[in-house]
């Protein structure tokens, strides 16, 4: 039996536990660089070069000229500041798919006269073939796909979607969120791309948008300059300063993140031994895993792991706390199934013991029924 004190967090895609030095840069800087970096006098200064410092590491992980680097409030607002700005600037239709995060197709939903959505796939993918179809049908403004999907880590066909689109000349826009750290991402030809820190160690309340040199951005608030006049408002250097710190640091996630694919494996293989499925049969990220177990609802089998000691959601990363299906499993397949899912999902420090744990709470859990 596990000791009930100890924790097994497997909720790393809804946010993960922040580096120590992430808290130790926020810290630090509170107490030193706390003024306003629009500020001129040395205080602002000194605040100023944290945020210019941490802007430098996004646009290295990104692979693009810090300059290109907007700051926001999450990659929520980044989503929405890219297809707003796409949508505010180009003729044409938005192109999606029911397997983004709501910060992308609550946009589309918005804009539902302009919006074509795109068929996704049992396999957890876009269907390419009904994207050409979407793209064939008139002048698109912007095409929005997501790097990794949030729930099943199935991780999508980018490049491929990146000629389509150049093809028909679409902006495209890469919700970036859950790639970052876990897999190297190759941005060339993207119009704009999120970034998320809180998803690799870093701080909430704070996230880019990364663009190409030519993008122009139509800002969703108006107020003062900051971030160019794109995303007025004031940032935080605490924020900043944390953001960077984890950046640097998931320079080289991939390669850290790489070794949980083994234990992801046994986890798998232990709950499809207890009857579970796991959604998504197409190439994934190596450290997610979402599983259906029939009989069982989502949410109630959360909280019957919780109480076990074992952190995993169902339902959508940020939809955490509401008993809807999530979206991305419905449109894979269909409600009942995505209504008796759950994810597992890992990061970094995740042990072999943790994983043991993990098992042994779903093989309790599931014994009642039986
Ligand atoms: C794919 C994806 N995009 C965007 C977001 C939103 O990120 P944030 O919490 O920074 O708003 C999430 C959060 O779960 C996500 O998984």
């Amino acid at each position: 039996m596990q000791d009930p004190g100890v924790r097994v967090y497997l909720d790393w895609n809804a946010t993960a536990p922040p580096l120590e030095e992430v808290i130790e840069a926020m810290a630090e800087t509170s107490k030193r660089a706390w003024a306003n970096p629009s500020s001129v006098h040395g205080e602002g200064r000194r605040a100023r070069a944290i945020v210019e410092d941490s802007r430098a590491s996004v646009g290295a992980l990104a692979g693009v000229d810090p300059r290109d680097v907007t700051f926001t409030s999450s990659a929520t607002e980044a989503n929405n500041l890219a297809l707003t700005s796409a949508l505010a600037t180009r003729e044409g239709a938005i192109i999606t798919s029911r397997l983004e995060h709501p910060s992308i197709t609550k946009v589309a939903e918005r804009h539902a006269s302009r919006a074509r959505w795109v068929r996704a796939l049992p396999s957890g993918v876009i269907d390419l073939e009904d994207l050409e179809r979407a793209l064939a049908q008139g002048p698109v403004a912007v095409v929005a796909l997501q790097a990794v999907n949030q729930e099943t880590g199935v991780i999508q066909p980018v490049r491929e979607v990146m000629r389509m689109s150049q093809n028909r000349g679409a902006w495209l826009h890469v919700d970036a969120a859950q790639a970052w750290g876990k897999l190297a991402i190759d941005l060339d030809g993207v119009a704009s791309a999120s970034v998320a820190p809180h998803k690799f160690r870093g701080p909430k309340g704070i996230g880019a948008l990364v663009t190409a040199p030519h993008v122009k951005l139509a800002p969703l608030l108006v107020g003062g300059s900051q971030e160019k006049g794109a995303r007025p408002g004031t940032i935080d250097p605490c924020l900043a300063a944390g953001f960077g710190v984890a950046a640097k640091h998931a320079m080289d996630g991939p390669s850290r993140v790489a070794g949980l694919r083994s234990l992801r494996d046994r986890l798998e293989t232990a709950l499809v031994e207890l009857g579970g499925q796991v959604n998504g049969s197409a190439p994934r990220a190596p450290h997610v895993s979402s599983v259906a177990v029939s009989k069982w609802r989502g949410p109630e089998l959360v909280a019957a792991l919780d109480l076990e000691g074992v952190a995993c959601s169902s339902g959508s990363a940020c939809s955490a706390g509401t008993a809807d299906p999530s979206p991305v499993l419905v449109a894979m397949y269909h409600p009942e199934r995505a209504s008796s899912s759950v994810r597992l999902s890992m990061g970094e420090t995740t042990t072999a013991t943790e994983v043991q744990n993990a098992i042994d709470a779903f093989t309790r859990v599931l014994s009642r029924l039986m």
